[in-house]
């Protein structure tokens, strides 16, 4: 068996400012379409209306930042805040491209920087969260971003047991490649499942009135549309997860990509891959 590199997550460091950011990019629309329904579920739950000003954390190419300033309208602000300076780039062109005036994008870290526009009416974030170091003091920031009664909504993983599409995919991995036992509330993409330790980060932080809504459904890995193979290529390939498979070399690649192939094979429908998710839909009152 392979032996993954000596990190204490399993998982190398997510690299958001520089590598994680860049790979996130290269797929973008692979990635957006992905969560697609989830960031439209969390929208639906936000329900901005005409005036509101909005920041959206950790926007990556602002897709749900886009949808934000045009549920706001003219009179309202969207700010999308992303520590990676090319998704900042990206999200600005489409923007602009889009023709949409009520909106920015600004790089910087969400855990300590203060936009100009603070204090905002709404907070939102799609999986933009849960990469903090330190979370206790990030938290603390993101409430000082909000004006009094505000109101956040946020979309975060229900733990990696809930969601098949990545413990089956996980468990192919740990087939081949022998990797250290993960810790929990790791920064990472599952770091925020368990909800005793949301409420605690945010009662701390000072919010209030906290709801925690189930989204369950389908990732479409890869996108929708995708083959098998494209499906175990975008794993390898354009997922984090590729960074643990990549010490055990050529052969152990070439095996876990036609075990995932296999997987997906049997986990397809007519729009593509389909495996079970599920997400928290989180608001909370500043
Ligand atoms: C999983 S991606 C989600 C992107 C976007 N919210 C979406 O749903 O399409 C996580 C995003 O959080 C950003 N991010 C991670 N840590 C951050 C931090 N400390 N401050 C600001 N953004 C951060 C990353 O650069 C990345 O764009």
């Amino acid at each position: 068996m392979a032996e993954a590199g000596k990190n204490p997550d399993g998982l190398a460091a997510h690299d958001w400012a520089g590598e994680a950011g860049t790979r996130w990019l290269a797929q973008l629309d692979r990635f957006e379409s992905m969560i697609e329904p989830i960031g439209k579920a969390l929208l639906d739950q936000a329900a901005y209306t005409a005036g509101e000003t909005v920041v959206d954390i950790g926007c990556g190419g602002g897709w749900t930042t886009r949808q934000i300033a045009a549920m706001v309208g003219d009179t309202g602000f969207a700010l999308g805040l992303d520590i990676s300076a090319d998704l900042v780039a990206t999200a600005s062109d489409r923007a602009s491209r889009a023709g949409l005036a009520n909106i920015r994008f600004d790089q910087g870290d969400a855990a300590t920087v203060m936009p100009a526009e603070a204090p905002f009416d709404r907070l939102f974030s799609r999986f933009g969260l849960m990469f903090f170091p330190q979370p206790y003091p990030a938290f603390e920031n993101l409430r000082r971003m909000l004006r009094e009664g505000g109101r956040l909504d946020i979309a975060l993983w229900a733990p990696i047991a809930n969601n098949p599409w990545q413990r089956s995919i996980m468990g192919i991995i740990k087939e081949h490649i022998d990797l250290p036992k993960p810790e929990p509330r790791a920064p990472g993409p599952f770091a925020m499942g368990e909800q005793d330790y949301v409420i605690d980060l945010l009662q701390s932080a000072g919010f209030s009135d906290i709801t925690f809504d189930a989204w369950t459904g389908d990732q479409r890995v890869g996108g929708p549309g995708s083959d098998p193979e494209s499906a175990a290529s975008f794993v390898l390939d354009g997922m984090h997860i590729g960074d643990l498979v990549r010490p055990g070399g050529a052969e152990v690649r070439a095996s876990i990509y036609r075990s995932l192939v296999d997987l997906f094979e049997r986990n397809r429908d007519a729009d593509g891959v389909r495996m079970g998710a599920k997400a928290w839909l989180v608001s909370a009152k500043a």
